[in-house]
């Protein structure tokens, strides 16, 4: 099967590092099924032979008017697709989509036409935000992590930055390397619009929110990065999980050592 990687180094190590990511989610417990996505903005690894390829699907509709992803180009993961699978065979189970000149419509290129995820409204919405805000961020994933998840089943947690604090209190790491903390979105419908405009409203202020109840969406400059920031949460989370388990409440970091961390390692908030 020919493929579009083929003679193309740069976009071939962006599609691996999609593939890797994939298989950590799955490692991880956290990508049952089909669950979870990944879509890239590759725009910058498309040359003038990609951008004269003819379309392999219908002109299929965003849901939306995105005026910034005009000529882009996107590796999505494929709906329905199970991430064990991507890790795999990244081209099998997923496919690199051109934004239409109307901004409102999209076609299929390459290698096969496998549809792109059901969560595209809110992977485009947000590329499409991230280039309105001249964000060096080209990556953003969408996966179950079980812990975080459960933390959402509890009211507590869902008042604004009482997750972010608990969870940078846990190990100094987890702010240093999540500085923006944990953002939180009340419930609304897989795959829908309301889903995308909150997470793009949420995304002024954090790198990873939460969709009550179902899942955290990240985004960072490549997959590998928006994997880690959720990675460094989870650990978090594990760690609180453990010591409720050893059947005492933990005392987490100080106020005092937690700003000493923002100030010795330049964290914005
Ligand atoms: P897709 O298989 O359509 O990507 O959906 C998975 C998912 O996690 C939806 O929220
Ligand atoms: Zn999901």
């Amino acid at each position: 099967m020919k493929t579009i990687l083929e003679g193309r180094p740069r976009l071939a190590a962006e599609i691996n590092k999609v593939a890797e990511t994939a298989g950590y989610l799955w490692q991880k417990g956290w990508a049952e099924r089909n669950g979870g996505n990944i879509t890239v903005n590759i725009t910058e690894w498309i040359d003038e032979t990609i951008r004269e390829m003819p379309a392999i699907s219908n002109v299929l509709p965003i849901g939306t008017t995105l005026p910034l992803l005009k000529g882009c180009y996107f590796y999505c993961k494929g709906t329905n697709k199970r991430m064990r699978d991507l890790a795999r065979a990244p081209m099998e189970n997923g496919s690199v989509i051109r934004i239409l000149d109307d901004c409102a419509h999209y076609v299929i290129i390459a290698d096969q036409p496998v549809l792109p995820t059901s969560e595209l409204p809110s992977h485009l919405s947000v590329h499409n935000y991230l280039l309105e805000t001249g964000s060096p961020y080209r990556a953003s994933v969408h996966t179950h992590p079980i812990e975080l998840v459960a933390m959402t089943h509890c009211r507590r947690f869902l008042e604004k930055d009482v997750a972010t604090r608990l969870l940078w209190s846990m190990i100094p790491e987890t702010k240093a390397f999540c500085p923006r903390g944990l953002g939180i979105i009340p419930y609304q419908l897989p795959g829908s619009m309301a889903l995308a405009e909150a997470t793009i409203r949420e995304l002024a202020d954090y790198d990873v929110v939460m969709w009550e109840k179902h899942g955290v969406f990240a985004v960072d400059t490549d997959v590998m990065a928006a994997f880690d920031q959720v990675d460094v949460l989870n650990k978090s989370a594990l760690i609180y999980i453990a010591s409720k388990n050893m059947g005492f409440e933990p005392e987490g970091m100080s106020e005092e050592q937690m700003r000493e961390m923002s100030i010795a390692f330049h964290l914005p908030k």
